[in-house]
């Protein structure tokens, strides 16, 4: 494999909108609002800060240098690195399959968004009473033809980009799908903050009440931070391998960790006022953006167009994540089974679906299958979310801080000792201790919570 720079990124800027895309998605403006909204508002924002700021960057700094050094996919990176200790491999392919169950659950609400931007086009959500929005929900979700068409259609415009490689398909896509993102959501904010009673969703977004704060809630900010940042499955090793060695890798992190940041704020500042200001519940769960939201735009002036740009803005986020999964399965096809980079999209993309078929289902023909007590969705996406990422994440600390050499680490930090990295020990430190305890943490609550 050439590791020219050709082969990866052209510019920092690139890196940092195509990481940022990966790392922004459903996470931040579905997943985001309904766990702030659970568990108890401001102080969990405040909680959540903090994890992305001490652990989340430390966490992607980690995959960068991994993928960077090795100039891998996440399977060749741990090869390449792990030397004499092959074992290593085995967190490659964890890696790998851990990107195959999170992309199959994934498409199904990817897809969700796709149907909701039609309808939204067509008008055939205004005006509707609360109790039909929620039934065209679960009439929708339920079924199996037109969840699975959008489905197929979101994994199909996903291989398509990745089809088109590194520079021309995801680059490119995120260079330009990122700055529209950031101006719809602005719009988006603009609306919701005109609303008359909108302070009351601002205090509670913005207000802490640590009275709110359980342990099981500090610890679900740990774990949507790690799903909201990408990390724990190889995504930013795979991007990493395409970031410029001359880039920083500290303040790559930082930017991408930043967007990625203001992106869950910015939607909460859509959510909540709009929430409050039409007396909805901020904490209805997972179906938050498409039951009550699209009550919400039915209430609002020019409702329908911001109805539209809602769901468009929530179909671009999830695309450029998606594109993010695909490329760690097609790095791994390309560069370790030496496949072509279309056939890889092809197989990954029909491997993917054939087991998201199964995920889509599980909402309405398959609703009774159950899978230590929850349907197949409700499991992929505990399993991934609650261990395979925590697992993978605690396993990577084990490697980069234990048992990979630090001046090794440090060289690729300070690119080659160009660099002065005066937070580096700092930065070993949450390596090395404070990440794998806090990773413990979430791993054991899961079991036992
Ligand atoms: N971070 C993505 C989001 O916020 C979801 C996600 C989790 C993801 N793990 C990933 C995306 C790995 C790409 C790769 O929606």
């Amino acid at each position: 494999m050439s590791n020219t720079n050709s082969r990866g990124f052209t510019s920092n800027l690139g890196a940092i909108l195509a990481a940022a895309g990966g790392a922004v998605g459903l996470g931040n403006i579905w997943r985001f609002p309904y766990m702030l909204g659970q568990n108890g508002g401001g102080a969990f924002l405040l909680v959540y800060i903090l994890f992305v700021l001490m652990i989340g960057i430390p966490l992607m700094m980690t995959e960068f240098i991994i993928g960077r050094r090795s100039q891998r996919n996440v399977v060749g990176a741990y090869k390449t690195l792990g030397g004499k200790q092959k074992g290593w491999v085995l967190l490659g392919i964890f890696g790998i399959v851990a990107a195959f169950l999170i992309y199959a659950f994934y498409s199904v609400v990817a897809g969700w968004t796709l149907n909701y931007l039609v309808m939204s086009c067509r008008g055939q959500l205004a005006g509707l009473p609360p109790e039909e929005v929620a039934n065209v929900f679960s009439t929708f979700t339920q079924g199996s033809f037109w969840p699975l068409f959008f489905q197929l259609i979101f994994l199909v415009m996903t291989g398509l980009v990745i089809t088109m490689g590194v520079q021309k398909g995801i680059e490119k896509v995120g260079k330009i799908l990122m700055p529209v993102l950031f101006l719809l959501l602005i719009l988006m904010c603009v609306r919701s903050l005109t609303l008359s009673g909108s302070h009351q969703g601002m205090s509670f977004l913005f207000k802490p009440d640590f009275s709110k704060l359980t342990g099981q809630s500090i610890l679900s900010a740990l774990g949507q931070s790690f799903f909201s940042l990408s990390i724990g499955m190889g995504a930013m090793v795979t991007y990493g391998s395409y970031i410029r060695k001359e880039d920083r890798l500290f303040k790559t992190s930082i930017w991408i960790a930043l967007c990625d940041l203001l992106v869950a704020v910015l939607a909460g500042i859509v959510i909540f006022p709009a929430v409050f200001a039409f007396g909805m519940d901020p904490a209805s769960g997972p179906e938050l953006v498409y039951v009550v939201l699209p009550n919400v735009f039915n209430n609002m002036p020019a409702g329908t167009l911001f109805a539209v740009i809602f769901f468009l803005l929530l179909a671009i986020a999830a695309l450029t994540s998606t594109i993010s999964l695909l490329e760690i399965i097609v790095a791994f096809g390309v560069e370790e089974l030496h496949w072509k980079r279309s056939t890889a999209s092809l197989v990954g993309t029909i491997l993917v679906f054939v087991v998201g078929v199964f995920c889509t289902l599980s909402f309405g023909p398959l609703k009774d299958v159950k899978i230590f007590d929850r349907t197949i969705f409700e499991f992929f996406d505990l399993i991934t979310a609650s261990y395979l990422m925590p697992i993978g994440a605690l396993l990577m600390t084990i490697f980069l801080g234990w048992c990979y050499p630090k001046v090794e680490v440090k060289d690729e930090l300070s690119n080659n000792g160009t660099l002065k990295v005066r937070a580096f020990e700092l930065y070993y430190i949450i390596l090395r201790y404070i990440a794998p305890l806090a990773l413990i943490a979430i791993i054991i609550s899961g079991i036992v919570g």
